[in-house]
């Protein structure tokens, strides 16, 4: 297959450094506030980048759960290979890419497991399903020799935990949050002339301080 011809053109919309808010927050709640309006499906689902002590990046699909004051939240099982790999290298990258806005949302920072208690309050809030279904994944990423063994232990649980009856919340799952230290939004513009403009966090500030640049497409 040959996709060398293939390109769009994208002309929906700019970004100006001198008109951008000062915190990156309100621009990526901004962002994500049209990318709802505009039906994107499932524009919380972010590629997570993550590299452990062998030095090989690795992406997924999550899903954003929740934008905090520092950073962005979502939830795993901890003992998946990203968990595995989270463990070795705190340091990770989130992407958004909504095609129709032709947006991208690149957020990198160091990644910390939240309070226990927030992410046992999000589980009990999941239908009860997929509670038992994080159950079955135990350990994600682990090899299993087939599905039918997935559907017994799923069907075991399901008999063990009914409908209506609390399903406990696994030690081995809860949320990460990556605490921003930067965050770059891109615009697709005409002519490869997109606009690219990137905040980093402060170092030296211990208030949310951020600085911004624009940079080359
Ligand atoms: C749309 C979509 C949403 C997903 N959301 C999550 C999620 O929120 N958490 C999660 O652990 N896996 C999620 N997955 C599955 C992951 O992409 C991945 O297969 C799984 O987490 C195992 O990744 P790992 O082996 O790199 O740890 C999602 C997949 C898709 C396609």
């Amino acid at each position: 297959m040959d996709f060398t011809d293939q390109r769009l053109s994208y002309e929906k919309g700019m970004l100006d450094q001198q008109s951008v808010p000062e915190s990156p927050f309100e621009l990526l709640k901004g962002w994500m506030s049209e990318a709802i309006a505009q039906n994107v499906q499932e524009p919380y689902a972010m590629s997570l980048a993550t590299c452990g002590a062998d030095n090989k990046p690795s992406v997924r699909i999550v899903l954003l759960r929740e934008v905090t004051e520092t950073g962005i939240v979502f939830y795993t099982n901890y003992e998946s290979a990203k968990g595995q790999d989270i463990a070795e290298n705190p340091n990770a990258e989130a992407l958004f890419f909504w095609h129709e806005l032709e947006r991208q949302i690149r957020i990198s920072g160091s990644i910390a497991k939240i309070d226990a208690d927030k992410s046992a309050a999000y589980f009990q809030k999941r239908p009860h399903d997929s509670q038992v279904g994080a159950w079955v994944s135990q350990p994600q990423s682990g090899e299993v020799s087939n599905r039918e063994v997935m559907e017994q232990t799923f069907a075991q649980l399901q008999s063990d935990y009914p409908e209506n009856s609390p399903v406990p919340t696994p030690e081995f799952w809860g949320g990460y949050e990556i605490r921003v230290e930067k965050i770059e939004f891109w615009q697709g513009r005409a002519n490869r002339m997109h606009d690219r403009i990137v905040y980093m966090r402060d170092q030296n500030s211990s208030s949310s301080a951020w600085t911004t640049k624009r940079l080359l497409p």
